[in-house]
C-alpha cells in the first residue's frame, strides 16, 4: 500500500526531507496521490512535517508509535515479525490472549500501544500506562517449555530489558525478584509473562511476555509517588527502544545461554531472594 511504502522510506531517512516528486518516481505514482497519502497519514496522527521546498520528513524526535516505524528499527532477520500498534488498549497482554484465540498461529507478533487503560502486573496489581508516557508491549512467542522454566523467561526478559534501559540512562538499574526494574529506588519497569500451556503435556507451547517501561513523567496519584519512578528518557524514540528490547530478546532466547543470564541477572539483583533459581 502506498501509505506503507511511504511510512517505511520517510522511517528509513528519519530527520531527511524527501521530495514528493521523488517518491512519486520511486512508488511509480502521481505526486498528487504521494500528497494524498501523506495527508491521510496525518489525519492518521503520523507525525508528518512538510518543508516547502525540500519535502516530507519525520523529525527525528517523533514518538508516535507505528508499525513501519517499529520495523525499520528492526534487524533484517527480524523484519519478518507480525506487528500491531494501537492507540489505546485495556491491556497489550489480553489482546495478545484475544489474538491468539482467534489464531493460534499469530506468533511470532509484537503488540504494541500507545496507552492502556487497564495495565496488568503480577499479583492483580495494575500498571499505570499513560498515553503517550511509557512502553506497553507484548511479544506472543512459541516456545516450547516445561513449566519449571518459566521463571527464567522472565529472568530473560528482565535481562533483555535491562540491557536496553541501560544504554540509554547510562546508569545501572536494579532487579527485584523477578519482574520489577528499579531506578533510583522507584520502579519504572514491569514484566508480566504468561504462558499458554497444553493441558496434557503440561508443556508451555506459547508465551506472552509483557513489558511495561515509564519512559517520561506523568502525574501519578499521592499513594504511588514514592514507588513509581521514570527514566525521563526524551531523546531516543519509544519504537527505538521497543525495536531493540524484541532484538535483545531474541539474541538471549536463541543463544539460550542460561548460567551466563542468571548471572547478568543476579549482578542486579536488589533484595535477597537470590535463592529462589
Ligand atoms: C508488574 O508490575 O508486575 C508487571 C507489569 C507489566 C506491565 C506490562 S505493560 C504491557 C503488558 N500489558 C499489561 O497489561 N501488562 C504488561
Amino acid at each position: 500500500m502506498l501509505k506503507d511504502d511511504i511510512l517505511r522510506e520517510l522511517e528509513q531517512n528519519r530527520g531527511k526531507a524527501i521530495s514528493g516528486q521523488d517518491m512519486a518516481d520511486k512508488f511509480k505514482v502521481s505526486r498528487n496521490a504521494v500528497w494524498k497519502a501523506v495527508n491521510s497519514l496525518k489525519n492518521a496522527g503520523y507525525n508528518i512535517e512538510s518543508h516547502k521546498t525540500l519535502g516530507y520528513y519525520i523529525p527525528n524526535d517523533s514518538d508516535v508509535i507505528s508499525e513501519e516505524g517499529i520495523r525499520n528499527f528492526l534487524p533484517e532477520e527480524l523484519k519478518y515479525i507480525n506487528i500491531i500498534t494501537y492507540d489505546s488498549l485495556d491491556s497489550t497482554n489480553n489482546e495478545a490472549k484475544r489474538l491468539l484465540a482467534n489464531d493460534e498461529n499469530v506468533a511470532p507478533c509484537l503488540i504494541i500501544s500507545d496507552g492502556q487503560t487497564r495495565g496488568r502486573g503480577r499479583g492483580g496489581k495494575s500498571f499505570l500506562s499513560e498515553k503517550g508516557k511509557g512502553i506497553y508491549m507484548s511479544l506472543i512467542f512459541s516456545r516450547e517449555l516445561s513449566q519449571d522454566e518459566s521463571d527464567i523467561i522472565t529472568i530473560y526478559a528482565a535481562v533483555a530489558v535491562k540491557r536496553v534501559i541501560e544504554r540509554y540512562i547510562r546508569d545501572e538499574v536494579g532487579l527485584k525478584w523477578v519482574n520489577d526494574i528499579f531506578y533510583k529506588n522507584k520502579k519504572v519497569a514491569g514484566i508480566l509473562t504468561e504462558a499458554i500451556s497444553d493441558l496434557e503435556s503440561k508443556m508451555i507451547s506459547t508465551v506472552i511476555i509483557g513489558i511495561g517501561i515509564n519512559i517520561k513523567e506523568f502525574d501519578v496519584p499521592d499513594e504511588y509517588k514514592d514507588v513509581i519512578g521514570f527514566l525521563n528518557i526524551s531523546d531516543v524514540p519509544r519504537i527505538k527502544i521497543s525495536s531493540e528490547i524484541v532484538e535483545e530478546l531474541y539474541k538471549i532466547f536463541n543463544e539460550n545461554k542460561v548460567e551466563m543470564i542468571k548471572k547478568e541477572y543476579f549482578s542486579r539483583l536488589i533484595d535477597s531472594e537470590k535463592s529462589r533459581v
